[in-house]
């Protein structure tokens, strides 16, 4: 046998160049044809003998958030090759939030098809992951999970912070100010053009606890992105040096055997999801997190996850819970310093990508230094996890809130319904002066869930009629099927499961209507009485798609809800294999009986059928 020839059956697995090959029904043929083009590029035998390490290479000129791709490219293949390795970028699609029509969450999956395919098809023996705004991470995420082949995550790195007259700025919790304020006449034009200017101060992900930051963080808990990576500026020295690294990781991780399903277990995804409840992560992090473990056969539990939140507070002072940016929080340690705040609280036996254990790398992490962005559990930003999870007959597959970004004031509140259909509706008439509001009403907007607009965008955030708004109303309770920007902050649910558009509860409520929410008791209600409930569900039609097709057409069809992570229903793993997190303390203490994953299933197969 040659060296350019393939694996024998029973012999051992083909690495490198001989991974994969075109299937011409002559390996020997297709190994020849291989090589025969790829030294069109000028390679030797001796690097295309070199362990393989993909680059998904993330760079667009669409995308800002990227903007450093290049630069961390170059630095990984440094790393790979300092390894003696082959470093192999190649593209994949990239998505920017604001470059993403009708909205990113549209094209996750699709990306995650895009990456998972990829890195099957072509030959690779790990994979350097390198992604940032926001869904780009959970989408490489998702087809990493799903290939199978050792991988690791870069991020690009979050954005300087800017300064406006004096004022420190980042994006986009202060886009999200600065433009309520132009909504309510406090500044003009000319200032809010102004600002415009400076919110991006540098390439990178958005500068506060955002869906990008908050899946950075995740990353690097779950133990698939090297320690100490998730923090540190797209435009620093350390950022390339984390690049370099996370290179040479590659790498080594080929020899031992550190396959996703390895670093990914429940174990893992418990830590994760402690980390998003003590950072004040974006809710969209609850979303992701379901959506990567349902590649792996891992159910999250969003009622174990609420009761997670009472004995995890909030640890992290960033905006938009707290004060600071992504920058200071690098200085201040990043993600190692939460870590060992949060060490009694965590797995410390789940592996990461560097062979060790979480724990082990929390001590080699080194002794915590004085700073005031990542608290002590003894004086946390808020005294529990950031995220609330609502049941009702408003929301039976759930709904959640971001409490810790919430008016404390509003939370538990009950209120008529102001409704609108859906976003043009919204956009028709929210500004309108002749709008029956008060501030004590409750904004609800339908049909901005999985199918519903489609794709679940970020309008969960309903902004403040803007009557309300000159007036000096800052926050009202606000509800919809739909998502919110992780640099957002206001008293809004989100996620209502089922959504409008496929016939949940919230398809009925009528403008007028008495609502309840209390967060305390986690009850979202809608105080119409069963009977007259029953009436409207029987006039209230579906009505099917009309039109779609290509991707649109696949995505009406097979994505899934909010608590099964928004995927396609054949990307998730064919059976459960755990149940995530396990019985909190916090919640046995509630009385309530957890239960096996039989009744787990049969409870959403009738879920299922009274949505019919
Ligand atoms: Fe890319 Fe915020 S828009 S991270």
């Amino acid at each position: 046998m040659t060296d350019d020839q393939p694996a024998k059956p029973g012999g051992e697995p083909p690495q490198g160049m001989h991974r994969g090959l075109t299937s011409y029904g002559d390996p020997d043929f297709s190994m020849f044809l291989r090589k025969a083009f790829i030294k069109g590029a000028g390679y030797t035998d001796d690097a295309l003998g070199r362990p393989i390490i993909g680059i998904a290479d993330t760079g667009s000129a669409y995308n800002p958030c990227h903007g450093n791709a290049a630069q961390l490219v170059e630095a990984v293949k440094r790393g790979v090759m300092l390894a003696g390795g082959l470093p192999m970028a190649f593209p994949t699609i990239s998505i920017h939030e604001s470059f993403a029509q009708p909205t990113s969450m549209y094209v996750r999956n699709l990306m995650s098809m895009d990456t998972e395919e990829m890195i099957r098809a072509q030959p690779m023996d790990a994979v350097v992951l390198i992604g940032g705004c926001d869904k780009t991470v959970p989408a490489q995420l998702m087809g990493a999970a799903s290939a199978g082949v050792p991988a690791i995550v870069l991020v690009t790195g979050s954005m300087l912070t800017g300064s406006h007259r004096g004022e420190r700025v980042g994006a986009c919790t202060d886009c999200r100010r600065f433009w309520a304020r132009y909504r309510a006449e406090e500044i003009d034009a000319d200032e809010v053009a102004s600002v415009n200017d400076r919110l991006v101060a540098s390439v990178g992900t958005c500068s506060v606890m955002g869906t990008a930051s908050t899946m950075a963080c995740l990353a690097e808990a779950l133990g698939i992105m090297l320690p100490g990576g998730a923090s540190p500026p797209a435009v620093t020295a350390e950022r390339i040096r984390v690049a370099e690294r996370t290179g040479t990781a590659a790498v080594q991780m080929i020899g031992r055997g550190l396959t996703p399903d390895r670093i990914l277990t429940g174990k893992a995804f418990e830590n994760a999801l402690r980390v998003l409840l003590a950072i004040g992560g974006s809710t969209n992090g609850i979303i992701h997190l379901t959506a990567i473990a349902g590649r792996l056969g891992i159910e999250i539990d969003l009622d174990q996850v609420d009761a997670m939140g009472e004995e995890t507070p909030v640890l992290l002072d960033l905006k938009p819970s707290g004060q600071h940016y992504m920058e200071d929080f690098d200085r201040a340690g990043g993600v190692p310093a939460l870590l060992r705040e949060l060490k009694p609280l965590l797995h410390l036996d789940a592996l990461t990508v560097t062979g060790r254990t979480l724990g082990e790398e929390i001590e080699r992490s080194g002794p915590g230094f004085r700073q005031d962005v990542v608290r002590s559990r003894a004086a946390p930003v808020y005294p529990r996890g950031g995220i609330a999870v609502l049941h009702g007959n408003l929301a039976p597959g759930g709904a959640i809130i971001k409490q810790s970004a919430a008016d404390p004031r509003l939370m538990e509140h009950e209120g008529r319904a102001v409704v609108f259909e859906n976003v043009a509706d919204l956009a028709l008439r929210i500004d309108d002066d002749a709008l029956d509001v008060t501030a004590d009403d409750i904004l609800v907007l339908k049909n901005i869930g999985p199918k519903g607009a489609p794709g679940m965008p970020e309008a969960g955030y309903l902004p403040i009629p803007k009557k309300l708004a000159r007036a000096g109303v800052k926050d009202m309770v606000r509800i919809s099927d739909g998502r919110m920007s992780g640099t957002a902050a206001g008293t809004v649910v989100l996620h209502v499961v089922p959504e409008a558009a496929i016939g949940g509860p919230l398809a009925y409520v009528q403008s007028g209507d008495r609502i309840r929410l209390s967060v305390g008791r986690r009850e979202l209600a809608l105080l119409v009485d069963d009977e007259e409930l029953a009436r409207r569900a029987a006039a209230h039609a579906v009505a099917p798609p009309i039109g779609a097709r290509g991707y649109h057409k696949l995505f009406l069809e097979r994505v899934t809800q909010a608590d099964q992570g928004v995927d396609f229903d054949f990307l998730r793993a064919g059976e459960c294999v755990d149940r995530i997190p396990r019985r909190c303390g916090a919640l046995l203490r509630r009385g309530a009986t957890g239960g096996t994953m039989g009744e787990f299933d049969d409870a959403r197969g009738r879920f299922g059928e009274s949505i019919g």
